[in-house]
């Protein structure tokens, strides 16, 4: 069911002081792209790519941030989502709640920030892991 490993995300207290650690430190430059705020998703975005995968920065952006918990929990940031990519979410959401597994939120997709229909499963079930599944 699951493709390529679309992006790792990490939640940073600081996404000026991130991006440059991937600019500079990693010396990525140009990969780095500019920062997008979503005020849809309660989050700035930016992303880093590295050919075969992305790593997608986060900071909280609002006052009901989803990320805001964790990065209370996180002060300095961590990785908080690994996202895959599935073929059809409608068929993997029907795979997923018949194995039990428990999708996020209404439980039906909704339009990610890359702008592609996305689930996230929740993590009690994986490990710990919160897991996106994006259709590509
Ligand atoms: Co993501």
């Amino acid at each position: 069911m699951l493709g390529r490993l679309n992006h790792v995300a990490i939640a940073v207290p600081d996404i000026k002081q991130a991006a440059d650690t991937y600019r500079a430190t990693f010396g990525m430059g140009a990969k780095v792209s500019g920062e997008v705020a979503q005020p849809d998703h309660g989050v700035t975005t930016v992303f880093i790519d590295l050919g075969n995968t992305k790593i997608e920065l986060l900071e909280p952006l609002g006052e009901n941030s989803p990320i805001a918990n964790f990065l209370k929990k996180n002060p300095s940031g961590g990785i908080h989502h690994v996202c895959y990519e599935v073929e059809d979410i409608h068929s993997a959401c029907a795979r997923m709640r018949e194995m039990g597994a428990t999708i996020t939120g209404t439980g039906e997709p909704r339009i990610g920030a890359h702008g592609k229909p996305v689930v996230f499963m929740h993590p009690k079930d994986f490990n710990g892991t919160l897991i996106e599944l994006e259709q590509v």
